[in-house]
């Protein structure tokens, strides 16, 4: 009896891989589409051809003189003189009480690599190699206006990337608040004044040194 079974089991096992072989599909051809509304949708996409709207484009430039919502317009090109123009100009619109929170967040994700915890420029980037930045308690640093420095972090500066993609002008005012804030209480605790900015860069010891001649070059 157990025998039959069996081998009626067996049987119906080779009968269905036989079969799994025979209906096996075709990746060449594509599925059925059953509710096809829910595959295309009726309304065109933001890249699609279309033949109602200019220039057979779906997706329309925004019309010219107007602004996104929330959208702050910066009058300034990426060039030194336009960098002193904004340190004149600008000022930060935050209160940097409130600020200082999310400007030390936004300056260990984003400023740490290169400048350092310290903001001496001795982060993990230059101490393998790129280009050491000043230092951010360094005389010419403090001496920066907060416009000065929303120009530097929007624009970058030299070897210095800018980071307008990356960073809000809230957080970027946010980051300045904070590195404001850091440049006085050293200045305020520190005794000893920071060497002249003018000294020879050899005198200076390597990377974690004072200013970079790079950044005296920019100062004048
Ligand atoms: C990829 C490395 C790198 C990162 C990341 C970076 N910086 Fe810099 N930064 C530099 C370098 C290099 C310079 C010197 C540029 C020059 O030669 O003028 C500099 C210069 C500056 C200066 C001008 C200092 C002076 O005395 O002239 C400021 C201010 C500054 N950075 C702020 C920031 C802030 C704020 C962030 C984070 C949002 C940041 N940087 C992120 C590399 C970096």
């Amino acid at each position: 009896m157990s025998a039959k079974i069996n081998w009626t089991l067996a049987a119906l096992f080779a009968l269905t891989m036989a079969a799994n072989f025979v209906v096996r599909p075709d990746p060449d051809v594509p599925n059925i589409d059953y509710l096809p509304d829910m595959a295309h949708s009726a309304a065109y996409a933001s890249f699609s051809p279309n033949p109602i709207l200019p220039e057979g484009k779906t997706m329309q430039p925004p019309v010219p003189g107007t602004l996104p919502r929330g959208f702050t317009p910066l009058h300034y090109q990426a060039t030194p003189e336009d960098a002193l123009r904004a340190g004149a100009e600008l000022k930060n619109p935050l209160d940097p009480e409130k600020a200082k929170a999310r400007g030390t967040v936004v300056y260990q994700n984003f400023c740490t690599p290169c400048h350092g915890g310290s903001m001496r420029g001795d982060g993990a980037v230059a101490m393998h190699g790129f280009p050491a930045p000043p230092n951010l308690k360094g005389e010419n640093s403090v001496k920066l206006t907060e416009g000065q420095m929303f120009h530097i972090v929007t624009f970058g500066q030299k070897k210095m990337p800018g980071y307008a993609t990356q960073l809000t002008p809230e957080d970027r005012w946010s980051v300045i608040a904070y590195v404001k804030a850091a440049q006085k209480e050293t200045t305020a605790a520190a005794p000893a004044p920071v060497p002249p900015s003018g000294a020879p860069a050899e005198a200076a010891p390597a990377p974690v040194a004072g200013q970079t001649p790079a950044a005296q070059e920019v100062k004048k």
